[in-house]
């Protein structure tokens, strides 16, 4: 048997395809190792997004490779992104392949092994033919990622999500319902529905027929649908964008105990002219207008947010315009990052390109701001009990660590194995970026 060994970077999206792509690997007789030196096949399935994530995947590649590797693999947005560049920057890899044909990737590394080829590239953008290849799954967790969306549209002007994954597309809804079933049934208890842009699902309906328009399913309709299954105890989706919100999908939240009271909404800034030449499609007020909007149909959720500071341009004051806007909506959870100039995007080649070093002030600014948000709303949680889901062992004996609706991480001390269940905590202390507590009932 061949042995291979897998370094995964990137979002979601990457996380569910590199799991697929392991089920494929072993279905075809390959072995994972978790050591890279004794793998005769090294894989790195890799993220484009900011410059850091890249340059990662080529010092990898030096660092790993052992006396035993034969077969080197890079696959993901940075393969789609720089295709046979790569094999210029480094001599040793062997097979080039994007997100979209990762399935045709066991057939590659058996032509390299077997000395038909030595170099292999495809970066192809069809995106219906994965899902139909792929194999069903070796081993299913409690908490799983479902596909149901995937490329973006939107071409805001610093993202290359749009050429690494291509445009959109939406799964059928019946393909999305049996896999959903098959994990439930198989040990799945969290469903998370994942895509670049998953409000801006249109799938077909399930059973659809020949005088039946296609694309009709919008996410609420699915998140409707998938929500009855047996065996479901949890439902999340990310990413969505602003712009695609609907008073019907807020609805759904409002309505349906499954669905997580909680939902990623990306801003980016809170400058209107900012968010114009980033190509958003939004102002900020339009922003804080759905946000609001949503809290009045369903006062329990919550959110998150993206923000990209140091944008092309952006002025001290426009800066200051995010500041006030995360002061005002005071997010659970955000990630924020120093904007990152990707080749071939618009805002790469844009005149004022903001100094590291101002991006970098700019960034502590904006996460000072954050944390005291983040802070104050897990004070906020100390009294109250809240469903968790256990996830993994903590640092100390006896500690476990799960995630509330909200994801906030939340830690409890257990004589008993509490990975893979619900239980009800009542938290009792908090900190920056988890809470503490105590299982109700035992
Ligand atoms: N589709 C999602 C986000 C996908 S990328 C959305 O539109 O909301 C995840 C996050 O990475 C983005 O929200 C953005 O904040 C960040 N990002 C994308 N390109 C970037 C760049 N060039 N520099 C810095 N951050 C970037
Ligand atoms: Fe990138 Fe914008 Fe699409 Fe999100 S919406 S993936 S940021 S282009
Ligand atoms: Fe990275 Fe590709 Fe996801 S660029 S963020 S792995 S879609």
């Amino acid at each position: 048997m061949n042995t291979f060994f897998i370094e995964i970077y990137g979002c979601q999206m990457n996380t569910y395809d590199s799991k697929r792509l392991i089920d494929s690997l072993l279905f075809s007789g390959f072995e994972r190792v978790f050591t890279s030196s004794e793998a005769e096949i090294l894989i790195f399935y890799t993220c484009n997004i900011r410059e850091k994530a890249s340059q990662k995947l080529f010092s990898q590649i030096g660092l790993l490779k052992s006396k035993r590797t034969k077969v080197i693999c890079v696959g993901g947005c940075v393969a789609q992104a720089e295709k046979e560049n790569i094999f210029k920057i480094s001599k040793n890899v062997n097979i080039i392949f994007g997100p979209q044909v990762f399935h045709k990737l066991p057939g590659y590394i058996k032509s390299v092994l077997n000395n038909d080829t030595k170099r292999i590239i495809d970066t192809s953008l069809t995106q219906t033919e994965k899902f139909d290849c792929l194999p069903k799954r070796k081993n299913v967790s409690f908490s799983e990622f479902v596909t149901i969306q995937e490329g973006c549209d939107n071409f805001c002007t610093y993202c290359v999500v749009p050429y690494t994954r291509g445009r959109e597309y939406s799964r059928p809804a019946k393909d999305i319902i049996d896999e959903t079933k098959w994990l439930l049934k198989n040990g799945a208890k969290e469903i998370t529905l994942i895509g670049q842009n998953v409000n801006s699902y249109h799938g077909d309906a399930p059973y659809i027929n020949i005088n039946q328009p296609r694309g009709t399913w919008r996410l609420e309709r699915l998140i409707q649908e998938i929500s009855s299954l047996d065996g479901l105890k949890r439902l999340r989706y990310t990413t969505s964008h602003p712009k695609d919100f609907t008073k019907e999908l807020m609805e759904v939240h409002s309505s349906n105990n499954i669905l997580a009271p909680f939902a990623h909404i990306p801003v980016q800034s809170g400058n209107d002219r900012i968010l114009r030449i980033m190509n958003r499609g939004h102002t900020a007020n339009k922003y804080l207008d759905k946000l609001k909007r949503f809290k009045d149909i369903c006062p329990s959720i919550q959110f998150s947010s993206d923000f990209i500071v140091g944008f092309p341009t952006e002025t001290e004051e426009e800066f200051e315009d995010t500041l006030k806007l995360a002061e005002e909506v005071k997010y659970t959870l955000s990630y924020s990052f120093k904007y990152s100039p990707r080749s071939n995007t618009p805002a790469a080649v844009m005149k004022g390109q903001i100094s590291e070093k101002e991006k970098g002030i700019r960034l502590k600014m904006l996460q000072d701001v954050l944390i005291k948000d983040q802070i104050y709303y897990n004070n906020s949680l100390i009294g109250k009990t809240q469903s968790v889901l256990f996830e993994k062992r903590g640092k100390k004996e006896n500690q476990y660590i799960g995630k509330n609706v909200y994801l906030q991480s939340v830690v409890v001390e257990s004589k008993d194995n509490l990975i893979g269940k619900f239980k009800e905590v009542k938290i009792t202390s908090a900190a920056e970026n988890s809470v503490c507590g105590e299982i109700i009932g035992e």
